[in-house]
């Protein structure tokens, strides 16, 4: 392995689907991948944060057709729509990958002739049903009554092709293997026994491309054929880095490669992501990242059933990181979780507002009126540095393990502890004192830490109070392996009260 591989952490999101604005289920996957590079940053590592839209296949042809474009003017006209959304969501990326470029036709035609030219490709006929929004043929067994999609609720279509097939079936017990030998290669551990109950169900053959469409990669050594967008869009990982076309490169940022995804396309990622790896004689992906659904109602946002929030309109009426902070913060990740506007006010007002921001402005009308604004410094003996020490330990393991709602929820208890602790003393009722300086100081540094921790869900308003408090330096430089440790709040700047960094939101705004 490359000597500096152990410093190098390549995260990705799946390629978005161009077929319309990006809903909040994407922005969900977006900030959630967003919030880990970030974290990762913060580690001192070398982050590439990848991310694109999926341009290719039948769906992507037919929206074209609807609109009276061709699939290229569509394609353009709607991948803008994503970087647009990101920028507007605080996405920090390294990297926008279309699959239309030709960085990409390379690494697709490199990666997939590595595959045929080890013996995993072959020849036949198909007949199958077919979901044209999932992109993907189903058994009957898998279809609701009716013939319907179980994701999209639409009717599946009879498709019948020659086409090559990829010997997924010959690699089952590889991949077991590689689960067995790697049992934290899929998170969470659920996800990981959905994928071993697909793999140790028997694994039938898939087949890889189509006759039917031109529009997509051509099968380089049969030009009748273009791949199947599902075997594309899940080269995107390799074409990022490189693969076929600089090797240096490649070896650089692969396998230490984390790919953060939704449960619906989990069957993909877990099952024959890895094995086209295998098959291409490239070692398979270090992670894989699963989560849930934000659900609407009980039911999962999608533009076939007409319940998608728009996350840009969120972000203007209630501000952006109240709604990071709620994605990441209200549901475990892995589960599924329901997306309520009551949910988000309550959070914010609850965890920001009162919580957050009120410890941030309480802690500095006290200096500011009890000490001229001269901020005291943290105390090494301060009665809550080894909680606070050993929270910010523990929402620092989660970041790592991929927890934000866990991450977020040990960095708030330490809010709570350094309230009470301010409740208990009253320093507003002080005189100008050692003591009174030792507890403010403490606040201090409590707001120091968890600006830190908070910084990868809510990168705006962190680094804000991190300047509220004078902080020396960007948020963002700090390197968490000694930020962490208590007593690094210098103090002896003047503090000066401003308006709330958290606004109390209401339902009616
Ligand atoms: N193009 C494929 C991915 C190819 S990756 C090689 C695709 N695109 S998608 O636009 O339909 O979905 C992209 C991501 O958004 C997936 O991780 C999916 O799980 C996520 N979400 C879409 N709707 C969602 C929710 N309602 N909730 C949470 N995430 C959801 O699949």
């Amino acid at each position: 392995m490359n000597q500096n591989t152990k410093d190098r952490f390549f995260i990705t999101t799946p390629i978005y689907y161009v077929n319309g604005v990006p809903h909040l289920g994407h922005a969900y996957t977006m900030v959630a991948t967003d919030a880990f590079a970030r974290w990762h940053r913060l580690k001192g590592e070398e982050v590439f944060f990848l991310t694109g839209t999926d341009e290719h296949g039948l769906k992507v042809a037919q929206s074209a057709a609807e609109e009276g474009l061709t699939p290229k003017e569509w394609v353009d006209k709607v991948s803008v729509g994503f970087v647009e959304a990101w920028e507007k969501l605080g996405i920090d990326y390294d990297d926008f990958i279309r699959t239309t470029e030709d960085r990409h036709y390379k690494t697709v035609s490199a990666f997939l002739q590595a595959i045929y030219d080890n013996g995993y490709i072959y020849k036949d006929l198909y007949k199958g049903l077919y979901c044209v929004a999932c992109e993907a043929y189903y058994q009957k067994a898998e279809l609701l009554e009716g013939d319907l999609c179980p994701t999209h609720l639409i009717k599946v279509t009879e498709m019948e092709e020659a086409n090559y097939f990829f010997a997924l079936s010959r690699l089952q017990n590889d991949l077991l293997a590689w689960y067995e030998a790697n049992p934290n290669a899929a998170i969470p551990e659920s996800k990981r026994n959905e994928a071993l109950g697909f793999i140790k169900g028997g694994l039938e053959d898939i087949s890889i491309t189509r006759t039917s469409m031109t529009w997509g990669v051509p099968v380089p050594w049969d030009k009748e054929h273009v791949f199947y967008v599902w075997c594309d869009a899940l080269v995107n990982y390799a074409t990022a880095v490189g693969f076929g076309v600089d090797q240096d490169r490649f070896d650089q940022w692969w396998p230490s490669v984390h790919h953060v995804l939704g449960k619906d396309i989990l069957r993909f990622h877990l099952v024959w992501w890895p094995a086209m790896c295998m098959a291409a004689g490239v070692a398979p992906p270090s992670q894989l990242i699963v989560h849930g659904w934000l659900l609407v109602g009980g039911e999962k946002m999608a533009k076939s059933r007409g319940n998608k929030v728009d996350p840009l309109e969120l972000v203007s009426t209630y501000g952006l990181d109240p709604v990071r902070f709620y994605l990441m913060r209200e549901t475990p990740f892995g589960s599924d979780g329901d997306f309520s506007y009551e949910g988000l006010v309550q959070r914010s007002n609850s965890e920001l507002s009162n919580n957050y921001g009120n410890l941030l402005s309480r802690v500095i009308a006290v200096v500011v009126s009890k000490l001229h604004g001269v901020a005291p410094k943290a105390s090494p003996d301060s009665p809550i540095a080894a909680e606070v020490e050993r929270l910010a330990q523990q929402a620092a393991a989660k970041w790592d393990s991929f927890a934000p709602s866990e991450a977020l929820e040990s960095s708030w208890e330490i809010i709570r502890v350094t309230n009470s602790y301010l409740e208990a003393n009253e320093p507003w009722k002080m005189e100008e004192s050692d003591e009174l300086r030792e507890i403010l100081g403490s606040a201090l540094e409590v707001l120091r830490i968890v600006s830190i921790l908070a910084y990868p869900a809510i990168p705006t308003t962190a680094a804000a109070v991190w300047g509220r408090i004078n902080m020396d330096g960007e948020l963002v430089d700090q390197n968490i392996s000694d930020s962490l440790r208590w007593g690094q709040y210098l103090g002896g700047s003047l503090l000066e009260k401003r308006e709330p960094l958290f606004p109390r939101l209401s339902l009616e705004n």
